[in-house]
């Protein structure tokens, strides 16, 4: 007999990446940065690691939240950190999906959007994106229209590609809001700086940061959210009190105030991006031009499943990725490669071993 509620007794639950604890592998499997963060941010961590750990961090995060206002040139109030984006990705599913109402997001996309509604026994709906990733606006257009939350990560994962503003814009739900997660947002073309807020007169726009990817910190869990200081406030009530502790509040503080740090990380991973999508499309492999950083890619006659098995088995950790119900696939199953950019050295080890599995 279980005492769950029936929906987590039906839920599988989220499988994260693998996260191997031995030495010895080629990470390319989470989005994970292959650099370290700036120095400022272990200087930091000390210095507060050596302060106040007896008492509780900064509810509010006053001193991150300044930081990040200056960058996006917002307002303090503009900000709530997490742990992580995905709490706040869990907050706005908390604070705006009841029951009955419909969660939606473009699929394939990131799968974790899914698990969340389930959690919360909200009702959820997939928008199915074309075969070149674009959005087809005839099929979303009913789904749109009954969102109460719409998820977008832009760029995508696991493809990589960038919808435009006009697209974006395109999918605000009549009677809902968009989450515009922008996870990987600075290894764009064009990285936003909240434009797209300030037309938002209906304040109906939530765009979600992490510092696990350009910031390099994925270690530490931080994340903010970025939104009209009345979203932001409803959400603040839904988060724990103390969501983001002393050590990683300092962390995530001193990285904000180092752009310039992240910025050449991000240049060198767009530039280890373009090289090895030229050199996999040398070895027959199909890649979706990508600003993220990583690639999805499928190999024109090598099944996936067996190319990420072999790489592992010489300890290079790729993600295998699988989609059911995707209309454009064969037998509607869409499987492929996603390969987070590391360093240059990892990407030749990569590409080294797969000339050779090849
Ligand atoms: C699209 C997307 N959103 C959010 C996240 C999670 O970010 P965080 O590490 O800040 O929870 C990921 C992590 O891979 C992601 O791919």
């Amino acid at each position: 007999m279980s005492f769950f509620r029936p929906n987590i007794d039906r839920l599988a639950g989220y499988t994260p990446g693998e996260q191997p604890q031995d030495t010895g592998w080629v990470k390319l499997n989470t989005n994970e940065n292959p650099y370290p963060p700036s120095p400022h941010v272990v200087e930091a961590i000390t210095q507060a690691a050596q302060g106040r750990l007896n008492l509780y961090p900064d509810p509010l995060g006053t001193a991150f939240r300044k930081a990040a206002a200056e960058v996006f040139q917002v307002e303090p109030d503009w900000i709530l950190p997490g742990n992580g984006s995905d709490e706040n990705l869990t907050i706005l599913i908390r604070a705006f999906a009841d029951t009955s109402d419909q969660v939606v997001y473009p699929y394939p996309s990131y799968i974790l959007y899914e698990t969340l509604a389930d959690i919360q026994g909200a009702a959820h709906s997939r928008i199915p994106l074309n075969a070149d990733w674009s959005w087809n606006f005839t099929a979303a257009a009913p789904l749109i229209d009954r969102a109460k939350l719409l998820l977008v990560p832009n760029p995508n994962s696991p493809s990589g590609n960038r919808w435009s503003d006009e697209t974006i814009l395109r999918a605000v739900p009549p009677r809902g809001i968009l989450v515009l997660d922008e996870a990987y947002g600075d290894f764009a073309d064009q990285p936003h700086r909240a434009q797209l807020l300030r037309s938002d007169k209906r304040h109906q726009i939530v765009i979600t940061r992490t510092f696990s990817k350009s910031y390099s910190l994925a270690g530490i869990r931080f994340g903010f959210a970025i939104a009209h200081p009345d979203v932001i406030a409803g959400m603040r009530k839904v988060k724990d009190s103390y969501n983001c502790d002393s050590l990683s509040l300092a962390a995530a503080t001193a990285a904000m105030k180092d752009q310039a740090w992240m910025q050449q990380n991000v240049e060198r991973i767009r530039a280890t991006r373009q090289r090895l999508a030229d050199e996999l499309a040398k070895l027959g492999f199909l890649v979706t031009p990508s600003q993220a950083n990583f690639v999805w890619t499928t190999h024109r006659d090598r099944a996936s499943r067996e190319l990420y098995l072999s790489l592992k088995a010489r300890k290079i950790l790729v993600r295998f990725m699988v989609y059911h119900d995707v209309p454009w696939a064969a037998n509607q199953t869409l499987e492929g490669l996603r390969i987070t950019i590391g360093t240059d050295a990892e990407i030749d080890q990569l590409l080294a071993t797969l000339r050779e599995i090849l």
